[in-house]
């Protein structure tokens, strides 16, 4: 009998191609539930707050397969799981459409102050001119990173009337013709861009690629969002250029320590954020649960998995 530990909230509903599953055993619990038996767990589904250490990874010998029901597989440590001959897998596109759309949203509330106004007639005040907003139309949008998730976001950009530039060492010059955006070297974007926007994933190379060097090279007034992962953006470098008024608004759906707890960025009116829900829709946590379900089982079919 497989034993397969879901181990974070995932969509019950997605996780349906598992029980066709000939002698296999469910269970939904944390991995440090006393009565989960860990030597004997055979899959291991996650979403991201289960730390798939390689101290967790020692204590379950007969782990076969690590299901990441996402994109990002930064809560794994991959390499600990390949050299015990563990495939990790994940969700790659489930969750692109939520995720442009949350950073839409992020970047429209920013720029029109959306939350502090709600809160404001939620206190019973009516102040109209303190909220006076910026337009998207016509601003230039930074790009960085132009994966599933960045070109999503530059298609509603163009919508909006936005010019859009993208750095991205894996953009051609075709598909960048393709998508009516300019590709741009990072000096370039951060030179130009009103609105920058982080869509990489978190890499020794991604981590902190927009730091104080990179801030002091911005407009001043500039708007920033992180929606991808946290550390993208240096948080300590961005509390800075938030608090001497160089930058002029931040939206953040991460953070580097998730929850952030007291953190540098949260005291200032002109950041808002969110707690990590760029995937939080019903679709894009019914499409990865499917999409992982289904590889899980071809796993224990003996049939080939894709996107490990
Ligand atoms: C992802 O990597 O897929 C997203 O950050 C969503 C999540 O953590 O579930």
């Amino acid at each position: 009998m497989y034993q397969i530990l879901v181990a974070d909230s995932i969509n019950a509903e997605g996780l349906e191609p598992l029980l066709g599953l000939k002698e296999a055993e469910i269970i939904q619990k944390k991995t440090n539930d006393p009565e989960v038996n860990l030597d004997q767990i055979d899959a291991l589904l996650v979403r991201s707050a289960t730390k798939v250490t390689e101290k967790l990874l020692n204590q379950m010998p007969s782990l076969k397969i690590i299901a990441r029901a996402g994109v990002g597989v930064d809560n794994i440590d991959v390499p600990a799981a390949t050299k015990k001959g563990i495939i990790v897998i994940n969700a790659p596109d489930g969750n692109t459409i939520s995720t442009a759309e949350h950073t839409f949203a992020m970047m429209a509330s920013l720029l029109r102050n959306i939350p502090q106004a709600h809160s404001s007639v939620k206190n019973k005040e009516w102040k109209r001119n303190a909220f006076i907003g910026t337009e998207l139309y016509g601003k230039r949008l930074g790009i960085v990173g132009m994966g599933r998730i960045g070109s999503e976001i530059a298609k509603r950009a163009k919508v909006f009337g936005m010019n859009v530039n993208v750095f991205d060492p894996f953009l051609t010059k075709e598909r960048a013709a393709k998508l009516g955006v300019e590709s741009s070297t990072l000096d370039e974007l951060l030179v130009a861009a009103d609105i920058i926007t982080v869509h990489t994933p978190l890499t020794p190379e991604t981590k902190g690629i927009i730091n104080e060097e990179a801030l002091k090279k911005t407009k001043k007034g500039v708007y920033l969002l992180n929606c991808a992962r946290g550390g993208i953006i240096d948080e300590q470098d961005l509390a800075t250029y938030v608090g001497n008024g160089h930058v002029g608004g931040v939206a953040l759906d991460v953070f580097e320590t998730e929850p952030p707890g007291e953190h540098p960025l949260l005291k200032y009116e002109n950041v808002i954020v969110t707690p990590h829900l760029g995937a939080s829709t019903k679709e894009a946590q019914l499409n990865v649960a499917t999409q992982v379900a289904k590889e899980v089982r071809y796993f224990f079919e003996d049939l080939p998995v894709s996107n490990s």
